[in-house]
């Protein structure tokens, strides 16, 4: 299994280019499904989740071409509205086809999702909705299949913000007949992207950003191109990376517009950052002030933001308080930042992140995606060599991290 090894000390600098957001085009490349059109993506990030739900497209019929990151899907041969245990989990995202499958061809079965290492995360928002317009959902033998002749319009509304659900129920009543009002929506700037594209595709849908949105559904729907917008996480991950380091970095092809809570946070904790056009600057300061947090869903501070923060908080001057609201189990990172010489303490969704002077390197695991980034960040500061493994974790979620982080001057080599 490849390893990543860091030797930590040097001040990251220079300019690198964003990627297209993984948590966006992974709904976008799922509406395909509602065209029997090619449609065409752009800006889509080279990255294993990506693959992973192109295959899952590939089972089920989809003619997929894909040239650097422009990826056209054609849809109009499925066959097969099946996803598989042995896709779903090996990503829970690829719940992402439930809506659409159901919406085009009014039958699919998709295995459920199962557990994953930061919680629970059961999907019973997405299975409501559906019901909600007129779908018979079975989950049977671990499956969830969805049948309906046509589903119809509904005022759906979510018990929690839901992310992927409302990006579901969006899909699925675009092809409905007549109304949808999805209340309780998730404002996610991945929410508003997805509903661009659906909409270059004939849907007609309004108040995405905001927590009504109400989709007029269509017959059918048609071809289109898109462009993903910039990785706002990735973009967060390497201003955190470069402040730590007392660092100075351009971000280019991204936006501090999706990212008003954390360049905040960033500026507390004594950053100079700037917002260019298609660009962010950031500037770190001898040390980061600590910096107290809480993660809510969109525009409140992001949960994949959550790790990252509190490696920077491990080495800043002061005590901070980082609360977790939205995955039950999302702090497996303290235990690996404790032994870099981390001192922090958990009491159930929270931390109390006490700065230390420095970090000492060392072996660590990393356990999820955030997780992982976050052992980088705190790997960048540490004394002498840290060695992350099962950076599988990293190659689903970040395209080329090694090239864009020597690209910044860090001294960062993958074992194989
Ligand atoms: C998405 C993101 C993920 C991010 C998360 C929260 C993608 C592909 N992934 O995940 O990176 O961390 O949003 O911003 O976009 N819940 C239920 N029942 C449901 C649905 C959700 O109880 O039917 C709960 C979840 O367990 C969780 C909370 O609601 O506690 C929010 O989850 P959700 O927004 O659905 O996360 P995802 O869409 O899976």
């Amino acid at each position: 299994m490849d390893k990543l090894l860091i030797e930590g000390g040097t001040r990251l600098s220079g300019e690198i280019a964003i990627s297209g957001a993984k948590n966006a085009a992974l709904p976008i490349l799922c509406a395909a499904l509602l065209t029997k059109e090619p449609v065409t993506f752009t800006n889509v990030p080279r990255l294993n989740d990506i693959g992973t739900l192109l295959r899952l497209l590939e089972q089920m019929g989809v003619k997929v071409s894909r040239d650097a990151d422009v990826v056209t899907l054609d849809a109009s041969g499925v066959d097969n509205p099946v996803a598989s245990y042995e896709m779903v989990k090996t990503m829970r995202a690829s719940i992402l086809v439930l809506g659409p499958l159901v919406a085009r061809f009014g039958e699919a079965r998709v295995s459920l999702p199962g557990g994953c290492a930061i919680g629970a995360r059961p999907v019973d928002q997405h299975i409501k909705g559906l019901q909600a317009m007129g779908a018979e959902v079975k989950v049977e033998h671990g499956y969830v299949h969805a049948k309906v002749p046509r589903l119809k319009g509904a005022r759906l509304f979510t018990d929690m913000v839901t992310v992927t659900g409302t990006e579901n129920l969006m899909m699925a009543a675009c092809l409905a007949d007549g109304e949808t009002v999805i209340e309780n929506a998730a404002r996610e700037p991945e929410v508003v992207d997805l509903a661009n594209c659906l909409v270059a595709m004939g849907a007609r849908i309004s108040g995405a950003g905001g927590d009504v949105i109400r989709i007029q559904g269509v017959d059918a729907l048609h071809g289109a191109t898109h462009r993903v917008m910039p990785d706002r996480i990735e973009t967060g991950t390497y201003l955190c990376a470069a402040a730590v380091t007392g660092g100075e970095v351009r971000l280019t092809g991204t936006s501090a517009s999706y990212l008003d809570s954390v360049i905040d946070k960033l500026m507390d904790a004594g950053c100079e950052v700037t917002a260019e056009r298609d660009a962010i600057r950031l500037k770190g300061p001898a040390r980061l002030a600590a910096v107290s947090l809480r993660t809510s869903p969109y525009p409140a501070f992001p949960t994949d933001m959550q790790a990252q923060f509190m490696a920077i908080n491990a080495v800043a001057d002061g005590t901070s308080i980082i609360r977790e609201t939205i995955f039950e189990n999302r702090f497996m990172h303290a235990v690996e930042l404790q032994r870099l010489g981390a001192d922090i303490r958990i009491d159930g969704n929270t931390a109390v992140v006490k700065g230390v002077a420095k970090l000492e390197g060392a072996t660590v695991m990393a356990t999820d995606l955030r997780a992982s980034a976050s052992l980088i960040i705190a790997g960048l500061v540490a004394e002498g060599e840290t060695t992350i493994e099962r950076i599988y974790h990293l190659d689903r979620g970040y395209e080329r991290l090694e090239e864009k982080l020597s690209a910044l001057g860090a001294r960062v080599r993958r074992l194989r």
